[in-house]
């Protein structure tokens, strides 16, 4: 049986380079902060216990993540490296297990690789995560033996130009006994070029004591990269979107063009859905089997039927489309809104907490607010429901099969009866009743005496 596991994840860091007040674990990758990242791949792997180390940005990284009450919160301050960040969380920890150690500025880390690490830890072994690099600048390198087994990790600082030489390195990530850490990081001294106390000098403490020591290699550079200023946070979520796209793409997912797609939260679809360029997907959206969505849409928390069409800069937020739809170009949905199966809803057509039936119609330049719509009406041109009276917000009802001619303004709260016909340009401002043409009276005159005015020289 596996001894029961520990998150530490070290985030007290200051991020200087960032340039930013904001604490830099709190920068987003896919419009979710980092430190969120790395909190959902701890939580795969089913802890006991996540403890997150804060110094620099404490207030606001606490209240951010306020509602999240499976986190102990350690403070370290000062920072005095990353042994003593460590050291801080330790009597969080259950001293029985192993304990992960993650940092809030390494987005990306996988399941997988998180996963076999973890495997490779026990009550008995140090399991530590390494890779290697083109250019190790800066970074500490893993030091081997004759025998080829790791047996001290040097700092770039403290390293002799031999050393300097190894291109495997320190990711940082390592899975450890939790007694060991509470054996060894008390004892760290700080007696190095940066006059900080290491977490690295637990590698030669283990080998000192005749512990089995495990490496693990990463499987890519980008999911061991830290984030240092936003030229690697923009690099970060590229790959972030990159690995995204390409497991679209695998799911039968066609992108126009995988480089230009942002998804910021979950996308799932169905067979045959093909994707145009420059969309952004946020929340949680469904898109069901050969729906098409046209460049420059942004779709944001909602679920699409089979066939349906989302013609170019179309935005979605909050809503739920059926199957056969045809939405767009220039559509606006706003949240609240139901359409159901081959509606139709053209461009400059603004919906907002309304529901439309069945095969209904809006294809140019309408507001709808508030409404009730039945099946099979069509709303002409221009037309507009009036939801709004200064104070409060009311409903407008159209039952089904209603034809609505062009520039009609309906004054809620109102209802238009099945069946019925709303002449072009009528104010509705009473109930229309069903089957009957609804018209405002008015006199078209002529007058031929009329001279059109012409510019003054
Ligand atoms: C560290 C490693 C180095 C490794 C590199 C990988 C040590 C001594 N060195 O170096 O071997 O190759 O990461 O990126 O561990 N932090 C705290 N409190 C502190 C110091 C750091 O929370 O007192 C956090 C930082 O916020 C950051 C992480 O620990 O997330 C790494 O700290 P950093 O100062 O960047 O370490 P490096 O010098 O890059
Ligand atoms: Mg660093």
């Amino acid at each position: 049986m596996k001894p029961p596991l520990n998150v530490v994840i070290l985030a007290a860091g200051k991020g200087t380079r960032m340039k930013s007040a904001r604490a830099k674990v709190l920068h987003p990758i896919a419009g979710k902060a980092m430190l969120a990242h790395v909190l959902d791949r701890a939580r795969e792997l089913a802890p006991e216990k996540i403890s997150i180390v804060i110094g620099f940005g404490a207030d606001e990284i606490r209240t951010t993540l306020a509602a999240q009450t499976d986190i102990a919160w350690a403070t370290q301050e000062p920072q005095l490296g990353t042994g003593h960040a460590v050291l801080q969380a330790m009597p969080q920890l259950t001293n029985a297990g192993v304990t992960l150690i993650l940092y809030g500025d390494v987005p990306l880390i996988t399941r997988e690789t998180l996963a076999a690490l973890v495997a490779a830890a026990d009550a008995h072994t140090l399991a530590w995560l390494t890779y290697t690099v083109l250019d190790a600048t800066g970074l500490g390198r893993i030091v081997r033996d004759a025998a080829g087994a790791a047996n001290a990790i040097v700092e770039h600082k403290d390293a002799t130009e031999a050393q300097r030489a190894i291109r495997e390195i320190n990711t940082g990530i390592l899975a450890c006994p939790t007694a060991w850490l509470n054996d060894w990081l008390p004892t760290l001294g700080n007696k190095n070029a940066q006059g900080e106390y290491y977490l690295t000098d637990i590698l030669a403490l283990a080998v000192a004591a005749k512990r089995n020591v495990a490496t693990i290699s990463a499987k890519s550079e980008w999911e061991i990269a830290g984030v240092n200023n936003k030229n690697q946070l923009a690099t970060l979520e590229r790959t972030h979107q990159h690995n995204i796209a390409s497991t679209l793409m695998e799911a039968g997912v066609t992108l126009a063009d995988p480089a230009r797609i942002d998804v910021r939260g979950t996308l799932t679809c169905g067979a045959d859905v093909s994707i145009d360029i420059n969309c952004i997907f946020e929340g949680t959206v469904t898109l069901g089997a050969r729906v098409k969505i046209g460049a420059n849409c942004i779709l944001n928390n909602c679920r699409i039927g089979d066939k349906t069409d989302i013609a170019p800069y179309s935005f979605i937020d909050d809503a739920v489309i059926g199957n056969n739809a045809r939405i767009g170009p220039y559509a606006r949905i706003r949240p609240g809104t139901t359409l159901a199966n081959d509606v139709h809803i053209g461009n400059f057509v603004e919906v907002k907490a309304s529901d439309i039936g069945t095969g209904s119609k809006a294809n140019h330049l309408s507001y709808i607010g508030d409404t009730t719509i039945g099946a099979g009406v069509n709303v002409g041109a221009g037309t507009i429901t009036c939801n709004y009276d200064g104070a409060n917000k009311h409903r407008t009802v159209i039952e089904d099969n209603v034809h609505i001619g062009s520039d009609v303004q309906l004054v809620a709260p109102v209802t238009v009866g099945k069946n019925a016909t709303i002449a072009a340009g009528t104010t509705v401002w009473k109930d229309a009743p069903a089957d009957a043409l609804t018209l405002n009276t008015k006199a078209q005159v002529s007058n031929s005496a009329w001279v059109r005015p012409t510019k003054k020289k």
